[in-house]
């Protein structure tokens, strides 16, 4: 097993009731870190929590804290529980988001609220919650997800997009500003990934999208996951400021 450093850091991730935060969630702790698991979904979440904890020896129980992270003060809930819990926090991985298409012309200033509030003003303010105590050690890793579609564009995709590449903006300059203070921010930017959000998406279309694909398949939770636990690491202190596309290799 890799040492990533990553025993006993206290790692927040939300979104861990999907795919991905679940696979994140997972990567984390098996590689011993204390955990922090949010979503909205009680049932889900604490099911996830017990079937990553079947064997306790293998690592650290984890905390589950059922959020609407949009609604009022839960993001300050989150880090307040994390932070009375284990009294530091190292890791936060702003995962928590939501797809949804919509034409252009057929999609209103609410709709792109609504789409900033989840994908960009709450990563926001956790990133501004967490830190100060990741300041306070010296250390501190923001990693949050982004997407092809915020990098790239694509079409029906404004109001996503949008959020995805305010995030990616805001996470470049949280890097210039704390770099040189432990902290390093980055993003990863996901092409598609197989979880329950992608299969939203038409047979067809899902299918001419595999066929444009270099490796002709979408990528897997864990996949993603692995570079979220590098980019945790102290192997990766020299990366900050950074998109890193995870996307089988489609350049636009
Ligand atoms: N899958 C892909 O192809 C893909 C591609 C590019 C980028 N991404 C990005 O990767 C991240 C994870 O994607 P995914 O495929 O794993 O998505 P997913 O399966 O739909 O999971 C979304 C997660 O966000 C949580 N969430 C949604 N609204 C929330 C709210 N108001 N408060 C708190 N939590 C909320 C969900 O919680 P509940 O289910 O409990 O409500 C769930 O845990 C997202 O940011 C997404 O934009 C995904």
């Amino acid at each position: 097993m890799l040492d990533y450093g990553l025993k006993d850091k206290v790692v927040i991730i939300t979104g861990a009731t999907g795919g991905i935060g679940r696979a994140i969630a997972s990567e984390f702790y098996d590689l011993g870190a204390q955990t922090v698991l949010t979503g909205r979904n009680h049932e889900k979440l604490f099911a996830i929590c017990d079937a990553l904890h079947t064997d306790p020896k293998k690592g650290l129980e984890p905390l589950c804290i059922p959020l609407d992270l949009t609604a009022i003060e839960a993001e300050e809930t989150l880090i307040q529980e994390t932070q009375k819990n284990f009294n530091r926090i190292d890791v936060l991985i702003n995962n928590a988001g939501r797809v949804d298409s919509r034409m252009f012309l057929k999609s209103d200033p609410v709709f792109l609220q609504n789409m900033i509030h989840l994908n960009m003003i709450v990563p926001y303010n956790l990133s501004r919650l967490a830190l100060p105590h990741m300041l306070r050690n010296k250390y501190g890793r923001i990693i949050s997800m982004t997407s092809i579609a915020g990098a790239m564009g694509d079409a029906a995709m404004s109001a996503y997009a949008g959020s995805k590449g305010g995030m990616a903006a805001f996470t470049k300059a949280i890097a210039a500003e704390y770099g040189r203070r432990g902290i390093t921010a980055n993003c990863i930017a996901p092409g598609i990934i197989d979880t329950e959000a992608a299969h939203t998406i038409p047979a067809q279309r899902r299918k001419e999208l595999r066929d444009i694909n270099p490796m002709r398949r979408f990528g897997k939770p864990e996949e993603v996951a692995y570079l979220a636990a590098f980019l945790a690491s102290e192997r990766a202190a020299y990366i900050n400021g950074q998109q890193i596309h995870i996307n089988g290799g489609i350049i636009r």
